[in-house]
Protein backbone atom coordinates (compact mmCIF):
# COMPACT_ATOMS: atom_id res chain seq x y z
CA UNK A 1 0.00 0.00 0.00
CA UNK A 2 1.43 3.75 -0.60
CA UNK A 3 0.12 6.47 1.42
CA UNK A 4 0.30 10.33 1.71
CA UNK A 5 0.81 12.31 5.16
CA UNK A 6 0.83 15.85 5.17
CA UNK A 7 3.22 16.63 7.64
CA UNK A 8 2.91 19.67 10.34
CA UNK A 9 5.02 22.65 10.63
CA UNK A 10 8.12 21.16 11.77
CA UNK A 11 8.90 18.52 9.26
CA UNK A 12 11.57 17.23 10.68
CA UNK A 13 9.62 16.53 14.07
CA UNK A 14 6.80 15.26 12.06
CA UNK A 15 9.12 12.68 10.51
CA UNK A 16 10.40 11.93 13.71
CA UNK A 17 7.03 10.95 14.84
CA UNK A 18 6.42 9.15 11.58
CA UNK A 19 9.54 7.13 12.31
CA UNK A 20 8.51 6.16 15.53
CA UNK A 21 4.80 5.39 15.06
CA UNK A 22 5.21 3.44 11.73
CA UNK A 23 8.81 1.98 12.76
CA UNK A 24 8.89 -1.00 11.61
CA UNK A 25 6.05 -1.02 8.91
CA UNK A 26 7.85 1.37 6.64
CA UNK A 27 8.90 -0.29 3.31
CA UNK A 28 10.07 2.05 1.08
CA UNK A 29 10.15 6.05 1.42
CA UNK A 30 9.32 7.37 -2.76
CA UNK A 31 9.29 10.91 -1.70
CA UNK A 32 9.57 13.61 1.60
CA UNK A 33 9.32 17.23 0.95
CA UNK A 34 8.71 20.44 2.79
CA UNK A 35 4.96 19.30 3.41
CA UNK A 36 4.62 15.64 2.66
CA UNK A 37 5.75 12.45 2.74
CA UNK A 38 4.75 9.40 -0.04
CA UNK A 39 5.74 6.07 1.32
CA UNK A 40 4.94 2.19 1.10
CA UNK A 41 4.08 0.18 3.89
CA UNK A 42 4.17 -3.62 4.34
CA UNK A 43 1.01 -3.77 6.10
CA UNK A 44 -1.84 -1.54 5.43
CA UNK A 45 -2.49 1.05 8.33
CA UNK A 46 -5.18 2.04 10.19
CA UNK A 47 -5.73 5.80 8.65
CA UNK A 48 -7.82 6.81 11.44
CA UNK A 49 -6.11 5.60 14.41
CA UNK A 50 -2.52 6.69 13.56
CA UNK A 51 -4.01 9.80 13.24
CA UNK A 52 -5.78 10.22 16.41
CA UNK A 53 -2.08 8.58 17.94
CA UNK A 54 -0.14 11.41 16.06
CA UNK A 55 0.28 14.97 17.41
CA UNK A 56 1.97 15.92 14.09
CA UNK A 57 0.29 14.89 10.82
CA UNK A 58 -2.25 16.73 9.03
CA UNK A 59 -3.40 14.77 7.23
CA UNK A 60 -3.47 11.13 5.84
CA UNK A 61 -4.46 9.51 2.83
CA UNK A 62 -4.24 6.69 -0.21
CA UNK A 63 -2.04 7.15 -3.30
CA UNK A 64 -4.16 5.77 -5.98
CA UNK A 65 -2.21 6.77 -9.07
CA UNK A 66 1.40 7.95 -10.94
CA UNK A 67 1.55 9.53 -13.74
CA UNK A 68 3.56 11.98 -15.79
CA UNK A 69 3.17 15.23 -15.34
CA UNK A 70 2.64 16.28 -19.05
CA UNK A 71 -0.35 14.08 -19.10
CA UNK A 72 -1.69 15.31 -16.13
CA UNK A 73 -1.36 18.61 -18.09
CA UNK A 74 -3.15 18.14 -21.02
CA UNK A 75 -6.15 15.10 -20.24
CA UNK A 76 -9.24 17.28 -18.90
CA UNK A 77 -10.90 14.16 -18.42
CA UNK A 78 -8.14 12.87 -16.19
CA UNK A 79 -9.32 14.03 -12.75
CA UNK A 80 -13.17 13.58 -13.27
CA UNK A 81 -12.38 10.12 -14.49
CA UNK A 82 -10.34 9.48 -11.20
CA UNK A 83 -12.90 11.33 -9.46
CA UNK A 84 -15.96 9.24 -10.63
CA UNK A 85 -14.23 5.88 -9.69
CA UNK A 86 -13.48 6.68 -6.37
CA UNK A 87 -16.97 8.03 -5.47
CA UNK A 88 -18.11 4.98 -7.38
CA UNK A 89 -16.38 2.74 -5.09
CA UNK A 90 -16.73 4.86 -2.14
CA UNK A 91 -19.67 4.19 0.85
CA UNK A 92 -21.10 7.30 1.64
CA UNK A 93 -24.19 8.49 1.04
CA UNK A 94 -24.85 9.74 -2.62
CA UNK A 95 -27.51 11.84 -2.49
CA UNK A 96 -25.37 15.48 -1.89
CA UNK A 97 -21.55 15.13 -2.47
CA UNK A 98 -19.20 17.60 -1.65
CA UNK A 99 -15.33 17.23 -3.09
CA UNK A 100 -12.32 19.69 -3.47
CA UNK A 101 -8.95 19.60 -5.10
CA UNK A 102 -5.30 20.09 -2.64
CA UNK A 103 -1.92 20.46 -4.48
CA UNK A 104 1.36 19.94 -2.83
CA UNK A 105 4.65 20.61 -4.48
CA UNK A 106 3.74 22.22 -7.38
CA UNK A 107 4.76 25.58 -7.57
CA UNK A 108 1.21 26.98 -8.06
CA UNK A 109 -2.13 26.43 -7.55
CA UNK A 110 -3.27 24.73 -10.81
CA UNK A 111 -7.14 26.22 -11.89
CA UNK A 112 -9.90 23.66 -11.40
CA UNK A 113 -13.08 25.66 -11.95
CA UNK A 114 -13.46 23.85 -15.01
CA UNK A 115 -12.59 20.78 -13.72
CA UNK A 116 -15.10 21.01 -11.17
CA UNK A 117 -18.00 22.11 -13.88
CA UNK A 118 -17.12 19.12 -15.88
CA UNK A 119 -17.68 16.79 -12.39
CA UNK A 120 -20.65 18.43 -11.20
CA UNK A 121 -22.21 17.84 -14.11
CA UNK A 122 -21.60 13.90 -14.99
CA UNK A 123 -22.71 14.03 -11.31
CA UNK A 124 -26.08 15.97 -12.01
CA UNK A 125 -26.65 13.40 -15.08
CA UNK A 126 -26.33 10.69 -12.55
CA UNK A 127 -29.18 12.66 -10.72
CA UNK A 128 -26.24 13.44 -7.95
CA UNK A 129 -26.15 17.24 -6.73
CA UNK A 130 -22.88 18.13 -5.53
CA UNK A 131 -20.53 20.98 -4.13
CA UNK A 132 -17.36 21.77 -4.82
CA UNK A 133 -15.02 23.41 -2.56
CA UNK A 134 -12.77 25.80 -3.09
CA UNK A 135 -9.96 28.20 -1.17
CA UNK A 136 -7.30 30.69 -2.31
CA UNK A 137 -4.53 28.46 -0.56
CA UNK A 138 -2.87 25.66 -2.62
CA UNK A 139 -4.17 22.89 -0.56
CA UNK A 140 -7.88 22.68 1.53
CA UNK A 141 -7.09 23.39 5.38
CA UNK A 142 -7.94 20.60 7.73
CA UNK A 143 -10.67 23.86 8.90
CA UNK A 144 -12.39 23.87 5.73
CA UNK A 145 -12.42 19.97 5.07
CA UNK A 146 -14.02 19.48 8.87
CA UNK A 147 -16.30 22.54 8.35
CA UNK A 148 -17.81 21.63 5.64
CA UNK A 149 -17.83 17.56 6.41
CA UNK A 150 -16.12 17.14 2.69
CA UNK A 151 -14.24 13.68 4.27
CA UNK A 152 -17.66 12.88 5.72
CA UNK A 153 -19.67 13.53 2.72
CA UNK A 154 -17.44 13.24 -0.08
CA UNK A 155 -13.89 13.66 -0.64
CA UNK A 156 -10.53 15.30 -0.97
CA UNK A 157 -8.92 14.28 -3.89
CA UNK A 158 -4.78 15.63 -3.71
CA UNK A 159 -2.34 16.05 -5.94
CA UNK A 160 1.77 15.79 -5.53
CA UNK A 161 4.12 16.17 -8.12
CA UNK A 162 7.47 14.82 -7.91
CA UNK A 163 9.56 16.55 -10.80
CA UNK A 164 8.17 14.75 -14.30
CA UNK A 165 5.25 12.93 -11.91
CA UNK A 166 2.27 13.49 -10.06
CA UNK A 167 0.95 11.05 -7.75
CA UNK A 168 -3.05 11.20 -7.13
CA UNK A 169 -4.31 10.32 -3.74
CA UNK A 170 -7.38 10.14 -1.39
CA UNK A 171 -7.36 11.64 2.02
CA UNK A 172 -8.64 9.23 4.63
CA UNK A 173 -8.44 11.14 7.42
CA UNK A 174 -7.26 14.49 8.93
CA UNK A 175 -6.51 16.25 12.03
CA UNK A 176 -8.76 17.07 14.64
CA UNK A 177 -7.72 20.27 15.14
CA UNK A 178 -10.64 21.73 17.42
CA UNK A 179 -9.85 18.71 19.50
CA UNK A 180 -6.35 19.82 20.08
CA UNK A 181 -7.73 23.69 20.15
CA UNK A 182 -10.07 22.63 23.00
CA UNK A 183 -7.29 20.74 24.78
CA UNK A 184 -5.12 24.05 24.94
CA UNK A 185 -7.26 27.34 24.94
CA UNK A 186 -10.57 25.39 26.47
CA UNK A 187 -9.14 23.73 29.38
CA UNK A 188 -9.81 25.40 32.99
CA UNK A 189 -6.33 27.00 33.76
CA UNK A 190 -3.82 27.76 31.89
CA UNK A 191 -0.36 29.67 32.76
CA UNK A 192 1.06 31.91 30.37
CA UNK A 193 4.04 33.41 32.38
CA UNK A 194 5.26 29.72 33.56
CA UNK A 195 4.77 28.60 29.43
CA UNK A 196 2.57 26.15 28.26
CA UNK A 197 3.59 23.14 26.18
CA UNK A 198 1.25 23.09 22.81
CA UNK A 199 -0.69 19.51 23.16
CA UNK A 200 0.44 18.26 19.80
CA UNK A 201 4.27 18.56 20.83
CA UNK A 202 3.19 16.64 24.09
CA UNK A 203 1.76 14.41 22.01
CA UNK A 204 4.76 14.33 19.58
CA UNK A 205 7.15 13.96 22.11
CA UNK A 206 5.48 11.35 24.38
CA UNK A 207 5.13 9.03 20.62
CA UNK A 208 8.88 9.59 20.56
CA UNK A 209 9.37 7.62 23.45
CA UNK A 210 8.15 4.14 21.84
CA UNK A 211 7.11 3.13 24.75
CA UNK A 212 4.40 0.37 23.56
CA UNK A 213 3.30 -1.15 26.74
CA UNK A 214 2.22 2.29 28.24
CA UNK A 215 2.86 0.98 31.78
CA UNK A 216 3.85 4.16 33.67
CA UNK A 217 4.63 7.62 33.04
CA UNK A 218 5.87 10.17 34.40
CA UNK A 219 6.30 14.29 34.08
CA UNK A 220 8.29 15.60 37.19
CA UNK A 221 7.82 19.40 35.57
CA UNK A 222 4.22 19.32 35.20
CA UNK A 223 3.23 22.76 35.51
CA UNK A 224 -0.33 22.71 34.33
CA UNK A 225 -0.80 19.54 33.21
CA UNK A 226 -0.40 19.31 29.80
CA UNK A 227 2.07 15.85 29.50
CA UNK A 228 -0.13 14.53 31.79
CA UNK A 229 -3.59 15.25 30.14
CA UNK A 230 -2.47 13.59 26.75
CA UNK A 231 -0.66 10.36 28.77
CA UNK A 232 -3.93 10.02 30.17
CA UNK A 233 -5.58 10.24 26.37
CA UNK A 234 -2.91 7.97 25.26
CA UNK A 235 -3.80 5.46 27.98
CA UNK A 236 -1.17 4.77 29.97
CA UNK A 237 -2.11 2.68 32.52
CA UNK A 238 0.01 5.00 35.35
CA UNK A 239 0.21 8.37 35.50
CA UNK A 240 2.52 10.75 37.64
CA UNK A 241 2.74 14.40 37.86
CA UNK A 242 5.19 16.15 39.91
CA UNK A 243 5.91 20.28 40.27
CA UNK A 244 7.37 22.22 43.02
CA UNK A 245 5.03 24.79 42.95
CA UNK A 246 1.47 24.00 45.03
CA UNK A 247 -0.53 26.34 42.26
CA UNK A 248 0.71 24.31 39.30
CA UNK A 249 -0.36 21.02 40.92
CA UNK A 250 -3.83 22.92 42.00
CA UNK A 251 -4.26 24.10 38.26
CA UNK A 252 -2.72 20.53 37.15
CA UNK A 253 -5.70 18.94 39.14
CA UNK A 254 -8.34 20.68 37.85
CA UNK A 255 -7.38 20.53 34.06
CA UNK A 256 -7.23 16.42 34.90
CA UNK A 257 -11.01 17.01 36.38
CA UNK A 258 -11.88 18.84 33.53
CA UNK A 259 -10.70 16.51 30.76
CA UNK A 260 -11.60 13.55 32.83
CA UNK A 261 -15.61 15.05 32.65
CA UNK A 262 -14.96 15.27 28.77
CA UNK A 263 -14.07 11.73 28.42
CA UNK A 264 -16.35 10.50 31.09
CA UNK A 265 -12.97 8.50 32.05
CA UNK A 266 -11.98 7.78 35.56
CA UNK A 267 -8.61 9.73 37.13
CA UNK A 268 -7.98 7.30 39.49
CA UNK A 269 -4.55 6.23 37.92
CA UNK A 270 -2.94 9.70 37.89
CA UNK A 271 -1.44 10.49 41.04
CA UNK A 272 -0.15 14.60 41.29
CA UNK A 273 1.64 15.93 44.06
CA UNK A 274 3.90 18.69 44.60
CA UNK A 275 7.66 17.38 44.63
CA UNK A 276 11.15 19.45 43.56
CA UNK A 277 12.59 17.15 41.11
CA UNK A 278 16.44 17.12 42.74
CA UNK A 279 14.54 14.41 45.69
CA UNK A 280 12.20 12.83 43.23
CA UNK A 281 13.88 9.44 43.93
CA UNK A 282 12.55 9.88 47.63
CA UNK A 283 8.85 10.27 46.60
CA UNK A 284 8.73 7.72 43.53
CA UNK A 285 9.10 3.84 43.80
CA UNK A 286 12.73 3.13 42.10
CA UNK A 287 12.67 1.56 38.77
CA UNK A 288 9.02 1.73 38.54
CA UNK A 289 8.98 4.72 35.36
CA UNK A 290 8.69 3.59 31.87
CA UNK A 291 8.53 6.69 30.10
CA UNK A 292 9.37 10.51 31.02
CA UNK A 293 8.49 13.45 28.72
CA UNK A 294 8.60 16.60 29.85
CA UNK A 295 9.45 19.88 29.17
CA UNK A 296 11.11 21.49 32.49
CA UNK A 297 11.73 24.83 33.80
CA UNK A 298 13.85 27.15 30.03
CA UNK A 299 14.41 30.19 31.59
CA UNK A 300 12.96 33.82 31.13
CA UNK A 301 11.09 34.34 28.31
CA UNK A 302 13.40 37.44 27.40
CA UNK A 303 17.16 36.87 27.85
CA UNK A 304 20.40 39.42 27.41
CA UNK A 305 23.54 38.11 26.20
CA UNK A 306 24.98 39.48 29.49
CA UNK A 307 23.32 37.20 31.65
CA UNK A 308 23.33 33.84 29.34
CA UNK A 309 26.24 32.30 30.76
CA UNK A 310 24.89 32.02 34.64
CA UNK A 311 21.39 31.29 33.23
CA UNK A 312 22.75 28.20 31.02
CA UNK A 313 25.13 27.45 34.21
CA UNK A 314 22.29 27.56 36.63
CA UNK A 315 20.06 25.48 34.44
CA UNK A 316 22.82 22.91 33.33
CA UNK A 317 22.95 21.85 37.23
CA UNK A 318 19.10 21.81 37.29
CA UNK A 319 19.15 19.32 34.17
CA UNK A 320 22.05 16.96 35.55
CA UNK A 321 20.24 16.81 38.76
CA UNK A 322 17.50 16.12 37.25
CA UNK A 323 18.79 13.03 35.54
CA UNK A 324 20.88 11.76 38.32
CA UNK A 325 17.10 11.16 39.96
CA UNK A 326 15.92 9.88 36.93
CA UNK A 327 18.67 7.32 36.23
CA UNK A 328 16.97 5.96 39.60
CA UNK A 329 13.60 5.93 38.90
CA UNK A 330 13.24 4.53 35.60
CA UNK A 331 13.78 1.16 34.23
CA UNK A 332 17.07 -0.02 32.22
CA UNK A 333 16.40 0.31 29.02
CA UNK A 334 13.12 3.12 29.31
CA UNK A 335 13.43 6.54 27.77
CA UNK A 336 13.22 9.95 29.07
CA UNK A 337 12.42 12.45 26.13
CA UNK A 338 12.99 15.74 27.37
CA UNK A 339 13.41 19.62 25.70
CA UNK A 340 16.44 21.22 26.71
CA UNK A 341 16.63 25.45 26.19
CA UNK A 342 18.40 27.32 23.51
CA UNK A 343 18.97 30.76 24.31
CA UNK A 344 18.51 32.86 21.54
CA UNK A 345 20.79 36.00 22.41
CA UNK A 346 21.27 38.82 19.51
CA UNK A 347 24.73 37.83 19.53
CA UNK A 348 24.91 33.95 19.47
CA UNK A 349 23.05 30.57 20.26
CA UNK A 350 23.41 29.44 23.90
CA UNK A 351 22.74 25.22 23.99
CA UNK A 352 23.60 23.47 27.26
CA UNK A 353 26.64 21.71 27.57
CA UNK A 354 25.61 18.98 29.35
CA UNK A 355 25.80 15.94 26.87
CA UNK A 356 29.35 14.72 28.01
CA UNK A 357 28.10 14.74 31.49
CA UNK A 358 24.90 12.83 30.87
CA UNK A 359 26.89 9.90 28.70
CA UNK A 360 28.87 9.86 31.75
CA UNK A 361 25.80 8.53 34.05
CA UNK A 362 25.11 6.10 31.64
CA UNK A 363 22.26 7.80 29.53
CA UNK A 364 22.46 7.23 25.79
CA UNK A 365 20.89 9.73 23.01
CA UNK A 366 18.75 8.20 20.44
CA UNK A 367 18.50 8.80 17.30
CA UNK A 368 14.98 10.44 16.29
CA UNK A 369 14.71 9.63 13.01
CA UNK A 370 14.68 6.20 10.65
CA UNK A 371 17.79 5.46 8.91
CA UNK A 372 15.34 5.48 5.71
CA UNK A 373 15.16 9.17 5.81
CA UNK A 374 18.53 10.44 6.59
CA UNK A 375 19.84 11.53 3.49
CA UNK A 376 17.01 14.00 2.74
CA UNK A 377 18.02 17.00 2.83
CA UNK A 378 14.56 18.11 4.39
CA UNK A 379 15.53 16.75 8.02
CA UNK A 380 17.04 19.13 9.66
CA UNK A 381 19.37 17.71 12.26
CA UNK A 382 22.29 19.43 14.27
CA UNK A 383 25.49 18.00 15.34
CA UNK A 384 23.68 16.98 19.02
CA UNK A 385 20.86 14.46 17.62
CA UNK A 386 18.19 16.84 18.31
CA UNK A 387 15.50 18.66 16.63
CA UNK A 388 14.94 22.24 17.44
CA UNK A 389 11.44 23.20 17.86
CA UNK A 390 10.43 27.23 17.85
CA UNK A 391 8.15 29.47 16.59
CA UNK A 392 8.67 33.11 15.05
CA UNK A 393 10.08 35.54 17.53
CA UNK A 394 11.28 32.88 20.23
CA UNK A 395 14.03 33.83 22.40
CA UNK A 396 13.82 30.86 23.99
CA UNK A 397 13.71 27.39 21.15
CA UNK A 398 12.80 24.11 22.47
CA UNK A 399 15.89 21.30 22.12
CA UNK A 400 14.04 17.74 21.71
CA UNK A 401 16.16 14.95 22.86
CA UNK A 402 15.62 11.47 23.87
CA UNK A 403 17.82 9.79 25.90
CA UNK A 404 18.45 5.72 26.88
CA UNK A 405 18.85 4.31 30.50
CA UNK A 406 21.53 2.20 29.54
C1 LIG B 1 7.85 25.15 31.41
S1 LIG B 1 6.99 24.73 32.82
C2 LIG B 1 6.18 23.24 32.38
C3 LIG B 1 4.90 23.51 31.67
C4 LIG B 1 4.11 22.29 31.36
N1 LIG B 1 4.76 21.46 30.35
C5 LIG B 1 2.72 22.68 30.90
O1 LIG B 1 2.40 22.49 29.71
O2 LIG B 1 1.97 23.25 31.68
C6 LIG B 1 8.24 24.20 33.90
C7 LIG B 1 7.74 23.80 35.27
O3 LIG B 1 8.87 23.33 36.01
C8 LIG B 1 8.62 23.62 37.38
N2 LIG B 1 9.91 23.55 38.10
C9 LIG B 1 10.95 24.42 38.05
N3 LIG B 1 11.95 23.97 38.83
C10 LIG B 1 11.57 22.79 39.34
C11 LIG B 1 12.16 21.83 40.20
N4 LIG B 1 13.38 22.03 40.72
N5 LIG B 1 11.46 20.71 40.51
C12 LIG B 1 10.24 20.50 40.01
N6 LIG B 1 9.59 21.38 39.20
C13 LIG B 1 10.26 22.51 38.87
C14 LIG B 1 7.96 24.98 37.34
O4 LIG B 1 7.20 25.20 38.52
C15 LIG B 1 7.10 24.90 36.09
O5 LIG B 1 5.78 24.54 36.39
Amino acid sequence: MTYFLILGNNPSLSIAEISACLSNNIKKVKKVSEDFLILETKQEIEAKKLQKEMGGIVKIGEIKKEIFLTDFLKDKNLIPDFLEEEINNSSFLKNKIIFGFSFYGFKRKLETKETALIIKQKLKNKGISSRWISCSEKALSTVILKKNKVLEKGLEVCFFQDCQQVFLGKTLTCQPWEEYSQRDFGRPERSIEKGMIPPKLARIMINLGKESLKSCFLDPFCGSGTFVQEAFLMDFKSIIGTDKDEQSIIKAKKNLAWISKRENKSINHISLFRADVRKLSKKIRNQSISLIATEPYLGPLTIKEKGSFYLIKELSSLYEFAFKEFKALVKPQKKVVIIFPVLNTEKKQYFLPILDSLKNMGWQRESLINPVFLENKVIKMNNRSSIIYSRPEQKVLREIFVFKNI
